[in-house]
């Protein structure tokens, strides 16, 4: 076998890892009881028909993740299989307010989380930052209050992301809350144009600041915004199995990720929800790879890409690759 290529995973949700086998073993050890009759059936629930027909379940299975032990054991299992997928290092998003809704607090998580990720390196060879996601079809005042919430815990946290519902909840919703998250410190990313309009993009660059754009996909429908992100070397983070699985492409070879390389766009590769999508950063890379006819070298610049989008320090990433 050949040995994977070094990478960095920069889009991937913690939740979005939660297989269905480790959702029941959950569930019995925590006493809850899920509208499934097993692994297999929970698994042939996911057809989705867009984002919210997904959200709506990932949201649901949730409720077997109530203890930090809960939260370990998800981030062992999903540094685990990202090592054996050559994953050298890892930007992971978690959602306090799903897990808060819930009665489980931001320490819960932030504590279970990183009892993992704190020995990963070691374990697994991983690097990882911590980046926290407000929900954007909850209110701004709710994600103050998460960020309040999470002074406590900076020290862990890397930066703040924007996910869940994106039409209609535009980026501008959450300008003061961004404000804030940059005045704390911390970085700025958020997910854009996957179902929602170029708009949204441009939008989240000017009124957000964010360094980098989740998804971004719909750039393409806006030559002057993908002109400015080339140029500002925006990095955009890609999820080509998750673009299928919720239908905002057909098929993987519908997918633009090729024409957004020549367009000169820095462009990653990433997982999503990879429990939920059918398959990991590998299974995305080798989809790709196999739909669009990528070279050796594109994929190669994708792999060098993923670690100048990240986090790490330019001495740190250098090490990495
Ligand atoms: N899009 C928006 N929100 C999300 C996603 C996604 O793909 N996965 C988990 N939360
Ligand atoms: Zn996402």
């Amino acid at each position: 076998m050949n040995m994977p290529v070094p990478k960095a995973e920069l889009h991937l949700h913690i939740e979005g890892t939660l297989e269905p086998e480790l959702a029941f073993a959950l569930a019995a050890r925590g006493g809850v009881t899920l509208p499934y009759a097993d692994a297999a059936a929970l698994r042939e629930a996911y057809r989705f028909s867009d984002l919210q027909s997904f959200l709506d379940l990932y949201y649901g299975l949730m409720a077997v993740l109530r203890t930090a032990e809960d939260f370990t054991e998800l981030t062992d299992a999903y540094l685990e299989r990202a090592a054996a997928q050559g994953v050298r290092h890892a930007e992971i998003f978690f959602d306090p307010q799903a897990h808060a809704a819930r009665g489980v607090p931001l320490g819960t998580v932030v504590e279970g989380i990183g009892a993992s990720l704190e020995r990963s390196e070691e374990r697994y060879g991983i690097s990882t930052r911590l980046i926290m996601c407000f929900l954007r079809d909850e209110s701004a005042e709710s994600a103050l209050a998460t960020l309040d919430a999470a002074k406590p815990y900076l020290d862990r946290i890397t930066g703040v992301g924007l996910d869940s519902a994106e039409v209609g909840n535009p980026p501008a919703k959450f300008r003061e809350v961004y404000e804030e998250a940059a005045r704390l410190g911390l970085r700025r990313v958020a997910h854009a144009g996957e179902e929602g309009p170029a708009a949204y993009v441009r939008e989240a660059l000017d009124v957000l600041g964010v360094e980098r754009v989740d998804h971004g996909l719909r750039c393409m429908d806006d030559p002057e915004l993908v002109d400015r992100l080339a140029r500002e070397r925006v990095p955009l983070t890609l999820c080509p199995l998750s673009n299928v699985r919720l239908r905002v492409i057909d098929t993987l070879a519908d997918h633009p990720l090729r024409a957004m390389m020549e367009a000169g766009l820095l462009v990653t590769v990433n997982s999503d929800d990879p429990a939920y999508f059918g398959g990991y950063v590998g299974e995305n890379f080798d989809g790709v790879r196999d739909a669009l006819g990528l070279t050796g070298e594109q994929l190669r610049e994708l792999a060098r890409n993923s670690f100048e989008a990240s986090f790490l320090e330019d001495d740190e990433a250098r090490r990495e690759r």
